[in-house]
């Protein structure tokens, strides 16, 4: 037995799944999909297989012939789900299972009509990342084991379904009134990306390559917000090299879509609550693209190595907003994240696990430990590298490392081997055991001044000592000014303090979720009273959990808010994804 992966029971010693075709029929009325997967291994096996499953139930399972072959489906674990092991006749080349899905399936959420924009269709919408693929079909839900698929999707004919795959026919389904898609993907990927959404959805072409999906309600805002994706495309070429996945398509989700972006190839999916209205939120996007390189062509092995997929992506992320919109523009985004950092890495404490790079998650919920440390942590660590290398070898070493590894799924260790076979001494230099093994943040991390930074954290040190912005000034402040300021104010303000930032700058009205959040939670642990309704609507329009945690987390800290938490939580618990309610029922249980 090899398990290298402490997340899925996928044991590649038994067989190796290369492609699956894929059979989906989805039914609104019970909220299941019935579902039939045939398995294409990549060389003759024989024996047991194990593949990942959580609450799924297993139908019956058939060699390439037809007949029918043993399974069992173990007791579940609550991290990791349950064993299915099928046994395979010898010199098995391929073999089917049948499946229903759960309708507390932890990957899908299921949304009703009055969920959505436009009030009058269901929605469904995958969400695979980090292991809940495994909920939607049987599969070796690894990193590790990538594939290949063909997918058909019987819906009711009035819905559309798009997926991150290319797509081909559509026809009518043997049943009445249905609907078939179908679509293909013919580059390997690993399991977490698999995705799909099913409901009232519309298109329109943005560029060459890409093309906007969402409710026809959203389609004016959305379209217009993210306008410029084909310059991404464009500048992140120029870090990364050539765009693989022939199409970078996006689809604008209902709110409750419980992260900012998923970078499902060929179709990003988006939160709405990018949709500011002045394009100031679509870093989310260039980073969701850089992922089509760093996450997607080169992709972490286990979770343990999440930071390869994440910090690289938030400095590609970086480097394409310092191309679109220069060096100053990057330091604010630097600074924010820090801030991210810091407050991640105070709250799971000095010393901890979760503070490394590469990190031992065996046993752990990847939902629960989810933080910024991989994100900003490893986003230090890939500046640091290019700080030490120069810009000029650093862009020679990413092509490199994104050419080499490309379509395959890499740990730490293998990442280490890689830089010090081409840069010799700088994994030394710049102190990468500490970095990528050891806690907290080195002492060399690279800091990203810059004049208005100062400024405006500045401004914000000396808030306790009367410093106040002028209001004409702060009024023409960018959405990153805000939050950089926002994030250095003291963490609890007078009442009047808060009344008279309130009452200057209209924050209760802000349109930008990000400046809104930040001020929410200053309001909240100020016990500023006329901010409680704005913070319970706002709890009430969204399912990102970038704002749920920290918005919970601070009424249910507050005493005078802990009882609005529980109110707020209850209301809303019914159309929060099953990821999102999980994690606000621990912030709650805290
Ligand atoms: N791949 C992540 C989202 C994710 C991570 C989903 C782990 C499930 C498990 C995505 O690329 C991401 O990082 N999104 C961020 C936005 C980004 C700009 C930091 C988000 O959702 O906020
Ligand atoms: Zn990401």
């Amino acid at each position: 037995m090899s398990h290298s992966d402490p997340h899925s029971y996928t044991d590649l010693s038994q067989g190796r799944v290369q492609s699956m075709d894929i059979d989906l029929a989805v039914n609104f009325s019970d909220r299941t999909i019935n579902g039939n997967a045939v398995f294409h291994l990549a060389a003759a096996a024989g024996g047991p297989l194990d593949l990942d499953t959580r609450d799924l139930n297993i139908v019956s399972a058939q060699d390439a012939s037809g007949k029918a072959i043993g399974f069992e489906l173990a007791e579940a674990d609550e991290v990791i789900g349950s064993r299915l092991r099928v046994s395979l006749p010898q010199g098995a080349e391929k073999f089917s299972v049948q499946f229903i899905t759960s309708p507390e399936a932890s990957a899908l959420q299921w949304l009703e009509p009055a969920q959505t924009a436009g009030g009058k269709h269901p929605y469904l919408f995958s969400q695979c990342q980090a292991i809940h693929a495994r909920s939607v079909m049987p599969c070796q839900d690894s990193p590790l084991a990538r594939f290949t698929f063909n997918c058909s999707m019987t819906v009711p004919e009035e819905l559309t379904v798009v997926m991150a795959a290319a797509p081909g026919e559509k026809s009518a389904s043997e049943q009445s009134g249905m609907t078939t898609y179908n679509f293909a993907m013919p580059q390997s990927i690993p399991p977490y990306l698999f995705a799909f959404a099913v409901g009232n959805i519309t298109a329109k072409e943005l560029g060459p390559r890409s093309t906007c999906y969402t409710e026809p309600e959203m389609m004016e805002k959305s379209a217009w917000e993210f306008a410029e994706v084909d310059r991404m495309l464009l500048a992140a070429e120029e870090i990364f090299g050539p765009y693989l996945w022939d199409r970078f398509d996006f689809l604008v989700m209902p709110p409750s879509f419980p992260y900012g972006g998923m970078e499902n190839p060929r179709l990003t999916f988006l939160t709405p609550t990018l949709l500011a209205g002045d394009r100031s939120l679509v870093n989310v996007l260039a980073h969701e693209l850089a992922h089509s390189w760093t996450g997607n062509l080169v992709t972490n092995a286990s979770i343990n190595d999440f930071w390869l997929n994440e910090g690289f992506t938030v400095w590609a992320e970086r480097r394409i907003l310092e191309n679109m919109e220069g060096l100053e523009a990057k330091s604010l985004s630097a600074a924010i994240g820090r801030n991210g950092l810091m407050e991640a890495m105070n709250s799971f404490g000095k010393g901890s696990e979760l503070t490394k790079l590469e990190i031992n998650g065996e046993g752990k919920d990847p939902d629960e430990f989810y933080s910024l440390v991989p994100y900003e942590k490893g986003f230090l660590f890939v500046a640091l590298l290019e700080e030490t290398v120069g810009r000029e070898k650093m862009d020679v070493f990413v092509k490199k490392y994104i050419e080499h590894f490309a379509f395959t799924s890499l740990t730490t260790a293998q990442f280490e081997e890689f830089l010090n076979a081409e840069l010799p001494g700088v994994a030394e230099q710049m102190g990468a055991e500490e970095w990528i093994h050891q806690p907290d943040l080195p002492a060399n991390a690279p800091v990203f001044a810059s004049a208005r930074l100062e400024m405006l954290e500045g401004l914000a040190r000396t808030w306790s000592d009367g410093a106040r912005p002028e209001v004409a000034d702060a009024a023409k402040w960018t959405p990153e000014d805000w939050q950089i300021f926002l994030q250095a104010l003291p963490g609890k303000l007078t009442t009047e303090d808060c009344a008279w930032l309130n009452d200057n700058f209209k924050l209760n009205e802000q349109g930008n979720s990000e400046i809104l959040c930040n001020w929410l939670q200053i309001a909240i642990n100020s016990s500023f009273e006329p901010a409680y309704d704005r913070a319970a609507s706002f709890l009430g329009e969204v399912g990102r959990m970038k704002y749920l945690k920290p918005l919970f987390n601070a009424l249910h800290c507050n005493a005078n808010t802990r009882d609005l938490a529980a109110k707020v939580f209850a209301k809303n618990a019914d159309s929060y994804h099953p990821i999102a309610r999980g994690g606000l029922e621990r912030v709650l249980a805290g």
